[in-house]
Parts: C-alpha cells; structure tokens; sequence
C-alpha cells in the first residue's frame, strides 16, 4: 500500500514499525465522526472556491457510502494505512477517484484528530448524563421508601450518630450531581473546533472556520491553532470526570459490600446479580460491587497516564498524543459499565430494616446525653467528658444505654432528668438534628422532595 508521504522517501516502512505506529486499530472507533467532519470540511473548501460544487457533492456522496459501509460492518480498515483518517481518504479516493484526493486539501491530521475526539467526546457525555440520571433516579426512590428507616452512621467505620437511611442515599445522590457538572464542564470544555488550524499554523486557503464549527455544532472556535493542534487537556478533563466518579461508585460498591455481609447483614443483593463459590456451597459474592471498585483503578490510571504523556511535551502536535486514545475510550466504556452496573445493584437491593434499626442506638446516642446537660448550661466539654465517663461505665458493666436508669444518670449529673431518658431512642436523636442539610424528618423529607422533583420521578 502506497503511503501519502512516498514522494519523500526512498525505502518501504519497516512491517514492524507499521505495526507499532498504527493506530486504526483502535482509532477506527472515530471513522462516523472522522467522516462528519470531511464532510463539513468539504463544505467548507466550496465555500472557500477550492472545490467546485460538483467535486464536493462527489466526495459527500462518496464519503456517506462509506460512513455506510462502516455501519453495516463491511468496511476494511487496514493497518498499513495507519489511522482512520488515511483509511477513510484512501478508501473514497479508491472509490470516486481523482477528486477524492482533493479532500485533505487544508488540512493535516493534526487538526482532524482532535475534532474526530472533541465530537466523539460530547455523544459521549451526552451518554454518561443520562446513565448517570438513571443512577440518581435509582438512589432517590430508595431514599423515597426508607426516610423513616433509622441506620447507623459512621465515621472511622465507628458507630457514629444515627441517621435516616434515606439520608445516606440522597449523600450519593449529591455526589453523582457534582460529577454531572464535572462531565458538563468537560462537554464545555470539548465543544470547541479546532478544525481550519492545520498542522500548526492555520491554512493558506481562505477557510470560514466559523462556518465549519457552525456546521459540526461546536459551540465555539478554537482562537489560537498552535493550541488547538497541540492540547488535549478536553480529554483530561473526561478522564478526571470518569475517575471521579468512579471513585464515588467504589465507595458506595463497599459500603454495600460490607453491609451484605452477615456481620452487618443491612442488605441483601439479589441473586441475579452476584456469582457463587466453585468451593464454598454457602458463599453469595457481590462481585459486581467488587469489580465497580476494582475498575476504578483504571479510571485513575488512565488520567494519570494522559497526564504523564502530555507533561514535557515541546509544542505543538508530537505523536505522543496518540496515546490519548486507549485511555479514553476505556475510560469511557468503563465508566458507562460500572454506572450501568451500579444501577442495576440499586434497583434489586434489598433493605433490612429491622437489622439496621436494631444497630441504630447504643453509643451512638452518647452525643445526645451530653447535649442534654448543654441546654441545661453546662459547658460542652464538661458535657462531653460526663457523658464519656457514662460510656466507659457502660462499657464495664457490660450494658447498653437504652438500659440507663435515671439513677444511674443522676449519678454522674445531677442535671438529668426524666426527660433524658427519652433520648435514648434513635429516632428521637435523628430528629434532633434539624438544621438545614441534617437527618431529622422535616429535613430528609424536604429534601426527598427537593429530589423527587429535579429528577423528574
Ligand atoms: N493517529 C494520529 C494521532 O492519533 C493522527 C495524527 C497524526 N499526525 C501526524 N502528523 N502524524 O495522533
């Protein structure tokens, strides 16, 4: 296979070399857009009076038979030819002829990558937000049905204040809606053309680069074409909006993995959604939450590897930044996966009330004790350091605090009242905690509300 490039060279590419710089391998995934974006190009070169009316509307029809050919999966992609843009070219020129060696005219691969990946990108996004709205969907209509479901809260993985359940799931729910606007700032960040920059320093034909953007549905113009060859910080800022949430859907994959556990036993996975042992008869194993918290590794990996190729690198385009393509197309699959997955656990989990509820009090109502004697004027610290030495009372006589009698209380303040005794109940503790964003009915309802409504339900 002839090169574009064999009028300056004197010998064949080395096979392996041909091998190792290939990307059409995995680039190929970019041939729709690689074509939508010819095609405006061609638009373009008319408008310019490069192509005539007759010439661009051959290599339009000729392009779309191969954007055809690509759909039905009869399309050859061929290593020796490199990339998809060079197999694309070559294909239409092999099909029309003379005029479809007219297509690159203004323009390098340099800039026509970055737009393949920029419009790549923003179908993409486009995607993952409204994955990531069935994720949200998912947790707000368990927080619907267990905002009178008392949990445990911890901190350090120790028992900390109780909470509603529903609480917990609209924290998720939070932190998924701040990923959306992190995939919305790399949607911002990606719709910007860079098509019209040539290799590096613009083109010497008169291209309305305005129009080109316009007929692509960029939002902007790239201003500078040494920066719109040579970045590629829009993929940086996916990766990091992939890696992010991930990380999100890896903390939430372990709290359920420990809660399914016997030990906590505050959820039970359906079956369909977890393997068994070829050993053990009686395992059960979520290892679909396990693989969401193991492929976050990637995601991470993949930010860090795009980081690590573009630091150092001189401007402007380097080959270097084919690597960009690996890490974000798997980022991308994985992300789109691991959401998918999430969804999925969310929808068939089984809530264990009455194991939560049982979990709920004990030690974690020892805040409540020592605010009590707050309202009654005691400064906090002496507050706390009372209701401390409750606790390790508690601890040595082996008993539970919902177990204190008043006597006992009294014992180590005389400000304790029948009244107190009340606090010993987890949901009496919850609804304490009004303020806004807090555990207590009024609040959680409101903001199930709130939820209720932003997504639609
Ligand atoms: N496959 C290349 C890439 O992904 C396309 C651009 C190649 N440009 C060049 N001048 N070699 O970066």
């Amino acid at each position: 296979m002839e090169k574009p490039w064999e009028g300056r060279f004197s010998e064949k590419t080395d096979e392996f070399v041909e091998r190792f710089t290939q990307s059409v391998s995995f680039d190929r995934r970019l041939a729709l857009e690689d074509i939508r974006q010819s095609i405006a190009h061609v638009k373009t070169l008319q408008k310019a009076g490069v192509l005539t009316q007759d010439e661009a509307k051959a290599i339009v029809e000729g392009l779309n038979k191969i954007a055809e050919e690509i759909e039905k999966g009869g399309f050859e992609f061929k290593e020796s030819l490199e990339d998809v843009h060079m197999n694309i070219e070559f294909a239409l020129a092999e099909r029309i002829g003379q005029v479809g060696k007219k297509l690159h005219t203004g323009r390098s691969r340099n800039d026509q990558v970055a737009t393949d990946e920029r419009l790549h990108i923003k179908g993409q996004i486009l995607e993952i937000l409204e994955l990531l709205k069935g994720l949200r969907k998912a947790l707000v209509k368990l927080a619907q049905n267990t905002v009178d479901v008392i949990v445990p809260s911890y901190t350090h993985l120790q028992k900390a204040q109780p909470i509603r359940l529903a609480h917990y799931f609209l924290a998720y729910r939070e932190m998924f809606l701040c990923d959306e606007e992190r995939f919305m700032l790399a949607y911002k960040m990606a719709d910007r053309s860079p098509l019209g920059s040539g290799a590096v320093a613009g083109v010497d034909f008169p291209l309305d680069r305005f129009f080109t953007a316009h007929e692509l549905g960029f939002n902007r113009v790239l201003r500078n074409s040494i920066q719109a060859t040579a970045d590629r910080d829009y993929i940086l800022d996916v990766l990091y909006a992939c890696a992010s949430t991930g990380m999100h859907l890896s903390r939430l994959a372990e709290d359920l993995i420990l809660w399914s556990s016997e030990e906590f036993g505050f959820v039970e996975l359906p079956d369909r959604l977890c393997t068994g042992s070829s050993i053990m008869p009686q395992k059960k194993n979520p290892d679909v939450l396990e693989l969401i918290r193991g492929k976050t590794g990637r995601l991470y990996g993949n930010l860090m590897s795009l980081l690590t190729t573009l630091k150092g690198l001189p401007m402007a385009y380097n080959r270097d930044l084919q690597e960009d393509k690996e890490p974000l197309f798997d980022s991308l699959d994985t992300i789109k996966a691991c959401i998918k997955a999430m969804t999925l656990v969310l929808d068939g989990l089984t809530i264990k009330a009455d194991r939560m509820q049982q979990q709920a009090g004990g030690f974690s109502l020892m805040t409540d004790l020592a605010n009590y004697l707050v309202q009654k004027g005691l400064p906090f610290r002496e507050a706390h350091s009372v209701a401390g030495k409750i606790t390790s009372y508690l601890l040595k006589e082996g008993k539970k605090p919902e177990e204190l009698t008043l006597e006992e209380l009294k014992s180590f303040s005389s400000l304790y009242e029948e009244d107190a005794l009340k606090l010993l109940d987890p949901r009496v503790s919850a609804d304490r905690r009004n303020t806004y964003g807090g555990t207590s009915k009024e609040q959680v309802q409101k903001q199930v509300e709130i939820a209720i409504r932003e997504e639609g339900l």
